[in-house]
């Protein structure tokens, strides 16, 4: 196949739907996975059927190396763009928070891209310029209170970008990551928060956050679907949308102490 190909998981909504969306508008050819069928089916509608869709869970490593072979057999063994982005959000404190989500949250945030990294790699050893490619969160720049174990699983992230970044570059590829502050995605809708262990109805901070001009503004889903192309195209290890989600990160290097008693503070208000 000469076409460039990308494949991206949590393609079925939000920011994996609208990547594919844009990589198939630009000429590429879209493998699609998600844990949602009936979302994908809808997605593939959308591309009239030029695409891969597979039903996939990342947590399960067996099934993700045999979508994964699957997938290679279209693009010659090729693979231009893994975008291992699927992600669930828990939100509470963690004490307050069901273990089994807790550890539900690592599996599909940290654990899935690993499984994605691994199912993934020798495709992009084999693509010449390959970029390996992961969505972290504006919660890793510093551990989020409230999301603590999600935090965690996008600092993770981070951390693997840069120990690949350097390893795939024996093979002539690339590693990278974004992170998005609010996006307007499901996600909002469909993430659950826990107080006290009971359920309780998720701030829709999109909604919420409509009119802030500040880097918690809202953005759309395309916009960080633009920062999958901006990665191809360019060299940085640590992309964020919008831009300003750097300066959190920029304040917690250098003084991180003063950034826990901010925080500490607003916990009291
Ligand atoms: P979304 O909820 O619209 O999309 C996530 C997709 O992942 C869904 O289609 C869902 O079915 C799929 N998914 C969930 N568990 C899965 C599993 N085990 N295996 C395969 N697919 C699975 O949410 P959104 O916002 O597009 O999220 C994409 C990524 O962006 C996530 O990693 C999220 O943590 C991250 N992110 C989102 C932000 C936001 O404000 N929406 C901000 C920062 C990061």
């Amino acid at each position: 196949m000469t076409r460039q190909s990308i494949f991206i998981t949590g393609a079925a909504s939000g920011i994996g739907k609208a990547t594919a969306l844009q990589f198939h508008a630009r000429g590429w050819f879209v493998g699609a996975t998600d844990v949602d069928a009936q979302g994908l089916s809808k997605l593939a509608d959308e591309l009239n059927h030029d695409c891969f869709t597979a039903e996939l869970d990342v947590t399960d490593k067996t099934a993700f190396d045999a979508v994964m072979a699957d997938f290679s057999v279209l693009t010659d063994h090729r693979l231009n763009i893994l975008f291992n982005n699927a992600g669930i959000a828990v939100f509470g404190f963690l004490d307050e928070v069901p273990f089994e989500k807790v550890i539900a949250t690592v599996n599909v945030n940290l654990i899935g891209v690993l499984n994605g990294i691994h199912a993934g790699i020798e495709l992009l050893k084999q693509t010449p310029n390959a970029l390996c490619f992961t969505t972290s969160s504006s919660a890793a720049s510093f551990g989020t209170p409230g999301m603590a174990a999600y935090g965690a699983t996008k600092v993770a992230v981070k951390g693997l970008t840069e120990a690949m970044s350097v390893e795939l570059a024996r093979f002539g590829a690339r590693a990278a990551d974004v992170s998005p502050g609010i996006i307007d995605t499901p996600l909002w809708q469909n993430g659950e928060r826990f107080v006290r262990g009971e359920h309780r109805p998720i701030r829709n901070l999109p909604e919420l956050n409509r009119d802030r001009t500040d880097a918690g503004r809202t953005v759309s889903a395309s916009a960080v679907a633009e920062s999958v192309w901006a990665a191809y195209q360019g060299d940085r290890l640590h992309w964020y949308v919008p831009p300003e989600v750097v300066e959190r990160d920029r304040a917690k290097a250098l003084d991180p102490e003063r950034l826990r008693d901010e925080l500490i503070a607003q916990q009291k208000k």
